[in-house]
């Protein structure tokens, strides 16, 4: 009975005895596979799935997510009881899933540190250990092992996935790129932290030597023989007695789900290793992974879709707006003059430079070949702002295209966009007249060749006055505006087109079109044209011809004060020398009679007094030969510039053939269509 109360004795004291000596093992060494009942202190955003599952962060942005063993663990003693009171001995299981492929971060550090309080700790960059004024303070006694997955120039980081050895700061005593060496390769092989898979992380201090090493494998295989840091490091200058164990990770604006699958510890010998299969699993992660990259890929198409449409809708639109016309009801009965745009365009090679064939008052001229029937054609672009008058415009544009005579530029039709007016004519390869009488051009015009100019532009524009239906006058006789065909012929371009300018403008002001030297008095004056005006304007042309002058040259070859050609030619025939004002580049081949005959025409066209000058029909008759020009009276005022009463008391003292000439305006207007 005695030796039984003794055993008992010993046994409750045995008991007793071990209860102490049971906490301080378990202070010193844990394993947790999965963190259920685990003994932590969680801060900032870290938390523990049902599953044990300690998530450290998830994907917020700029979070930080601490956790440690609840007790402090005794280092760096003077106790001579402890003989390595530095040494320890730990690994862990980790996984970095980041919110996006390759964009993921910023890191887990195994911490131990004096205290688990981390409020002011900045997450980011500073792992959600230190901020900006405690970073690298020798009065924070951490040491910290990192996983960072992101790359700070400020604290030397060597790459964005690299593993460090950290003391007191985020500027690594060591670090090196993720990688592991592979005992049956041989060789380090790389690893992502990022991948989303599980890795498993070894760290040993010994003492004695002073060494730290750090060892990194994917998990599932045993851990490898060469540690990919090992430091000479002595922790009896960093740590303090009483120590803190735990993880920090943080967020940035790279962001990754950041877990802690298990850990196990040990202050006093070689900390067990973590048994793989019985970890918990991290929550979807394949699945998350998949369904991220799904929907990556779901949102990527869309966006593709989206831009598809938005560039398609945009090329229509632009399409639809490069060829855009101003098209109206009224507009069609005119149908077979209508030409697309589109088609003009093409025609045109969409109105290129190189088309341009020149640049009149009206607008710029472009070559172009109709694309459905290989026709050349010249398109004149006209911009006009008005509305107003449009359609009585392009009535007339449309009856004009009925004017047909061989010395005419044929008016093929038209077409209307906003702004802009384009006129489609014959195309006319040897360009306008004004080119070969004032440019040393080849080939020199003879003077059969300007007789028959002068005389087929005489017979257009008789055409327009009084051979057509309707009188049409030209407004804008001028070398410049006859263009020559093939055969040199002279053809009278651009009629009417004066009066879309007329059509725009208010009827109360006088809006006078033309050319000056080409204007005659009564215009500047009454600012109507008249059959009368065009006679004008062709007498100066004709004068242009054949002195191979313009109306008017500013500054003329020993004619310092510039030179009205009228007058000039009227001086010369004052003078009996009328043939001086003969073009010299002639070199007095011609006619002696036609060039007199011309020269005088011009000079009775250019008359002060409209009703002075002779009709169109006058002049046909006298360049055929078919009346004789009476002789002019000496004292006859002609040009623009002539004072007019000289001429106004003199009332004609010659009459030809035919009935004296009445000046007709346009009667296209008046008759209607
Ligand atoms: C992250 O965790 C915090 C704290 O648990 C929570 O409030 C937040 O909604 C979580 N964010 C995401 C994106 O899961
Ligand atoms: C930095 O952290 C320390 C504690 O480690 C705290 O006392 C200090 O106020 C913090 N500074 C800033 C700027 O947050």
């Amino acid at each position: 009975m005695a030796t039984f109360l003794r055993s008992l004795h010993f046994l409750i004291l045995l008991y007793v005895s071990n209860i102490p000596l049971a906490f301080a093992q378990d202070e010193n060494q844990f394993i947790y596979d999965g963190f259920k009942q685990a003994k932590l202190q969680l801060d900032g955003i870290a938390a523990i799935h049902g599953n044990g599952l300690l998530q450290l962060t998830n994907i917020s942005y700029r979070q930080r997510g601490n956790a440690f063993y609840q007790f402090p663990i005794k280092f760096n003693t003077t106790s001579s009881s402890l003989a390595s009171s530095l040494s320890f001995s730990t690994n862990f299981v980790f996984v970095m899933v980041p919110q996006m492929q390759n964009f993921g971060g910023h890191g887990i550090a195994f911490t131990i540190s004096p205290t688990r309080d981390f409020t002011y700790a900045t997450p980011s960059h500073y792992l959600g250990l230190f901020n900006s004024s405690s970073n690298g303070l020798t009065t924070n006694h951490i040491l910290a092992i990192e996983l960072d997955a992101a790359e700070n120039p400020e604290f030397g980081d060597i790459d964005k996935n690299h593993v460090g050895i950290d003391v007191n700061g985020l500027k690594s005593v060591e670090s090196a790129p993720t990688t592991y060496f592979s005992n049956e390769e041989g060789k380090n092989i790389s690893l992502e932290l990022t991948s989303g898979n599980p890795m498993h992380l070894w760290i040993d201090y010994d003492e004695a030597e002073k060494l730290l090493n750090v060892t990194l494998a994917p998990t599932g295989i045993p851990k490898p023989n060469r540690p990919l840091l090992s430091t000479s490091i002595d922790l009896s200058q960093i740590l303090l007695e009483s120590m803190y164990v735990g993880f920090s990770a943080s967020t940035g604006t790279l962001t990754s789900d950041q877990y802690i699958l298990g850990w196990s510890f040990n202050k006093s010998g070689p900390a067990q290793s973590l048994e793989i299969s019985r970890l918990p699993p991290v929550p979807q992660q394949r699945e998350r992974k998949e369904k991220s990259s799904l929907v990556i890929m779901t949102s990527l198409i869309a966006v593709a879709l989206v831009l598809i449409i938005v560039a398609g809708g945009a090329a229509y639109i632009l399409r639809r707006k490069k060829y855009e016309e101003l098209r109206e009801d009224w507009e069609e009965e005119h149908g077979p003059h209508r030409f697309s745009y589109k088609n003009l365009h093409k025609a045109t090679k969409g109105f290129k430079h190189t088309e341009l064939l020149g640049e009149g008052g009206f607008g710029k001229v472009y070559r172009g070949i109709l694309p459905s029937s290989n026709v050349q054609i010249a398109v004149k672009r006209v911009s006009h702002n008005s509305k107003q008058g449009m359609k009585e415009f392009v009535a007339e544009i449309v009856t004009m295209g009925r004017l047909r005579h061989r010395n005419l530029v044929q008016l093929l039709g038209y077409c209307r966009r906003r702004g802009e007016l384009l006129l489609v004519y014959d195309y006319m390869p040897n360009g306008s007249l004004d080119k070969f009488l004032y440019r040393n051009e080849n080939p020199k015009l003879n003077w059969f060749q300007r007789f028959r100019i002068i005389r087929g532009v005489a017979a257009g524009l008789l055409y327009l006055h009084e051979e057509w239906e309707q009188v049409v006058v030209h407004r804008d006789v001028k070398a410049s505006n006859v263009l020559l065909d093939v055969e040199l012929n002279g053809r009278l371009g651009d009629f009417g087109l004066a009066r879309l300018y007329d059509h725009g403008t208010n009827p109360e002001t006088t809006h006078v079109v033309g050319t000056v030297g080409y204007l005659a008095p009564e215009l500047t004056r009454a600012g109507r044209a008249t059959t009368c005006s065009d006679v004008f304007a062709f007498g100066a042309f004709m004068l242009e011809v054949a002195c191979g002058r313009r109306p008017i040259e500013l500054q003329a070859q020993g004619l310092p004060e510039g030179l009205i050609l009228v007058d000039w030619v009227s001086e010369c025939w004052r003078r009996d020398a009328i043939l001086d004002a003969s073009d010299p580049r002639l070199e007095s081949n011609f006619v002696v009679e036609e060039m007199e005959l011309v020269l005088k025409i011009g000079l009775f066209c250019s008359h002060a007094m409209p009703t002075a000058r002779p009709s169109m029909r006058q002049v046909m008759q006298l360049l055929d030969g078919d009346v004789v020009l009476p002789e002019l009276p000496r004292d006859s005022a002609f040009g623009a510039f002539a004072s007019s009463e000289s001429s106004d008391f003199m009332s004609f003292p010659f009459t030809l053939a035919s009935a004296p000439s009445m000046c007709s305006t346009d009667s296209i207007l008046k008759s209607g269509r």
